[in-house]
């Protein structure tokens, strides 16, 4: 797991060898420690140097060993002894060090970095903080400021910023493991004395107090509930008022709350479901180990409006051809300077040249012809989407896979309109979807496997986070969102106000309350999919049979702001006020809710007090029990399907690990019974009643979230 070799006759070469990351596994570090005994008590080796095999330092700490009794040889002694060394130890970095890799590489004396190298303390991304000194070290090497910045953010640098900073003595365009060598040859004999970074007294500003009271608040804000960041920060509080000894006993205490919390648990949770959605399969049987995706070099985009511009660009960004159609003249001219924007604005931030070369625009759908996939982006309305699936299942060349990008609307019907049906998947992107990192895939009954197989090679390739999911209206995200924002007006109609239901959800973390996110993403959107299912009547109309659709509770809140023109931050006013249209900060409106209070004097609802649990039990409980449709219909696979899609595509807060997890962590049981105890309270709103599948869990004893694929399965089979 480490191996030791002699090299240029003085040097002892330490490799870590643990694939694929090098991860510090117990294995791993007893290696690191036998390794390094031997070269401090060979006298031939005058000084070391430490690598990664297969062009990678190290990852850091191995997280499948974390929930078990963690064996081997410690972290921190083993660092200190590096630290301690009497010969130079330099650490050379390739690929990355990250997490425990690079506070190894911070006990080394010298740390020499290709120049691809990226370097981050990442452990509050896992709901921990850098406990092996790193919370200790880096500010005494790069300052209070810059510590914090990583530290609490888990940000990757790169090598260029690391040697800025002062986290790398030397970046090489060469082979750092070589350059290493040199490096340690050249040092070999010289004193440590200045080289120890835990000797070394923390820079820090003079004022300590207002510097951390300033950026609590700020972490504070940016953390939406989230603890690791506010214990990163204390941390390095000690780090710049403590003597070393005492700021490592301090990392430890609160490295043991963090170990121990529920939120450490959700985010580790978090970092395995992403990986686990990778490994995709459908009902059909068939999985992504066994499904070979084609390659796509020429992709098209129809329509150029807010989704196809962006996709347009994540498209050319990935490197493909990118042919952009929009038959509209204004939308045309204004789509091509809109797009160029945007690759400028990315280039820059990336110093890359703007791919716009890649993109050919067209207003004839002619011009897709020879492409390998087509993303469908024009407006959500079955008729128009209908005729361009026909016109592109008769334009492209043979074979071209035919994707769409609607939001809801019946993948395996626009797929009956095409000659081969196989080809057409659903590739539902998030706005903006140059910078979303999730993407849908919706596969239908007759998609076949290398499709779908091709549209998430496709998406992994643009960066995105994909998931498969089947075919119903809405798909999982749209489809568990529907419950939740009627259960929001609902709430209104009742009493609550939209600051009550924001401040509710924003305080459970997240970024936006539904109110907000309605105004951000336009009333206007939904109002279009409620005409068109029939559900708008004009007027403020009153009596019970205005507040029911086909047999159920139905609120036309969201349809009386819209006949005024509210739609939101575009039009300045929706929800909230906004100072003119397209401001985004959102102001409390006298109007609103005076409507409000008219609209129940209206309908005779007396208006009662509402708290803050009911809203988070009344919104999410309901949109928890869609999912576990969801995962009874075999829409998605898994629990972790669904939560990665409302974490990165629906700002669920990642430290509380997605709806299902954060269901199995409230209990099943208690999730069971308020659901229960809701539908009695409202027996108008069906989909309050709890799903057959969460009832069969509970009895079954409610497993950990890990084991429901496999009770799911277990409970189908007994059907
Ligand atoms: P949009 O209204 O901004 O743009 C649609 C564009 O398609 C317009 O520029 C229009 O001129 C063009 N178009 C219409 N017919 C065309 C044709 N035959 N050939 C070429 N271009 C044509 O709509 P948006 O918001 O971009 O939505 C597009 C699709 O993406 C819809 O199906 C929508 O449901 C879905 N979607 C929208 C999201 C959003 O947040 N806006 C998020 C995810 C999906």
């Amino acid at each position: 797991m480490a191996q030791f070799t002699r090299v240029s006759r003085s040097v002892g070469l330490i490799t870590l060898q643990n694939p694929p990351v090098n991860a510090l596994s117990a294995v791993a570090r007893q290696g690191i420690v036998d390794a390094v005994k031997r070269a401090l008590s060979d006298p031939k080796v005058k000084s070391v140097v430490i690598c990664g095999q297969n062009g990678i330092f190290c990852g850091g700490a191995d997280i499948k060993e974390f929930g078990t009794n963690i064996t081997g040889p410690p972290l921190v002694p083993m660092i200190h002894a590096i630290e301690a060394s009497n010969k130079p130890v330099v650490a050379a970095i390739e690929g990355s060090a990250f997490g425990g890799g690079l506070e190894l590489a911070l006990g080394c004396h010298y740390r020499v970095a290709h120049s691809k190298a990226k370097l981050g303390l990442t452990e509050v991304t896992l709901g921990l903080l850098p406990a092996a000194g790193g919370t200790q070290r880096l500010p005494r090497l790069i300052g209070v400021p810059a510590a914090l910045n990583l530290i609490t953010t888990g940000r990757h640098v790169t090598a260029a910023e690391a040697l800025q900073l002062g986290i790398v003595d030397q970046v090489t365009d060469h082979n750092a493991v070589d350059e290493a060598v040199k490096f340690a040859l050249s040092v070999a004999g010289k004193s440590l004395d200045a080289r120890r970074i835990s000797t070394y007294p923390c820079p820090c500003p003079s004022d300590v107090d207002a510097l951390f009271e300033e950026v609590m608040q700020k972490v504070r804000q940016s953390a939406r509930g989230a603890i690791a960041p506010i214990a990163c920060v204390q941390a390095v509080r000690a780090a710049a008022t403590l003597p070393y000894s005492q700021g490592m006993e301090r990392e430890q205490e609160l490295m043991a709350t963090l170990f121990t919390s529920g939120q450490a648990r959700a985010l580790q949770y978090c970092f395995f479901a992403q990986r686990a959605v990778g490994r995709w399969s459908m009902p059909s049987g068939a999985r992504w180990d066994t499904s070979k995706p084609r390659s796509i070099h020429k992709a098209a985009v129809i329509g150029l409006g807010t989704m196809g511009r962006g996709i347009a660009v994540a498209l050319a960004q990935t490197g493909l051809s990118v042919v952009a159609v929009e038959t509209q003249e204004k939308q045309f001219m204004e789509a091509k300077k809109m797009v160029s924007g945007m690759m400028e604005r990315g280039a820059k931030r990336h110093g890359t040249a703007p791919p716009l070369d890649k993109i050919t625009y067209s207003q004839n759908i002619q011009a897709v012809a020879d492409v390998d996939l087509v993303i469908e982006a024009v407006f959500e309305d079955m008729a128009l989407k209908e005729k361009v699936f026909q016109q592109l299942s008769t334009i492209c060349k043979q074979g071209t896979f035919l994707c769409t990008n609607t939001s809801a609307l019946d993948v395996d019907h626009l797929a009956s309109q095409t000659r081969n049906p196989e080809l057409v998947v659903g590739m539902h992107f998030f706005a903006p979807a140059h910078v979303m990192k999730l993407l849908e895939v919706v596969y239908g009954p007759r998609s076949s496997p290398q499709a779908v197989a091709t549209a998430m090679q496709l998406g992994k390739k643009m960066g995105k986070v994909s998931v498969a999911v089947g075919n119903c209206r809405g798909f999982v995200g749209n489809r568990m969102l529907k419950p939740y924002l009627e259960q929001a007006l609902f709430l209104l109609e009742e009493g609550a106000t939209p600051e009550l239901v924001d401040g509710a959800l924003e305080e459970f973390g997240f970024a936006l309350g539904v109110f907000k996110m309605s105004d951000l993403s336009g009333l206007d959107v939904g109002w279009k999919v409620r005409k068109g299912d029939g559900l708008v009547e004009p007027g403020l109309a009153s009596g019970p049979s205005a507040r029911i659709r086909q047999g159920r509770r139905y609120s036309p809140l969201g349809d009386l702001l819209c006949e005024q023109g509210r739609f939101g931050q575009k039009t300045g006013q929706g929800w909230y006020r906004y100072d003119k249209p397209g401001s985004r900060v959102p102001r409390y409106d006298p109007w609103l809710h005076s409507f409000l209070e008219e609209y129940r004097t209206q309908h005779g609802i007396v208006a009662r007090r509402i708290d803050q649990q009911e809203v988070l039990e009344r919104c999410l409980y309901a949109l928890i029990n869609e999912g576990f449709r969801i995962l009874e219909d075999g829409i998605a696979a898994g629990p972790e399907d669904i939560d990665i899609i409302y974490v990165f595509g629906y700002s669920w807060p990642r430290h509380r690990g997605g709806p299902m997890f954060y269901a199995s962590m409230v209990g099943l049981a208690k999730v069971l019974e308020r659901l229960e105890h809701y539908h009695q309270a409202h027996p108008d709103v069906p989909y309050m009643q709890p799903c057959n599948l969460l009832r069969r869990l509970v009895a079954s004893g409610s497993p950990p979230v890990h084991k429901w694929k496999e009770a799911i399965k277990k409970l189908r089979s007994q059907l």
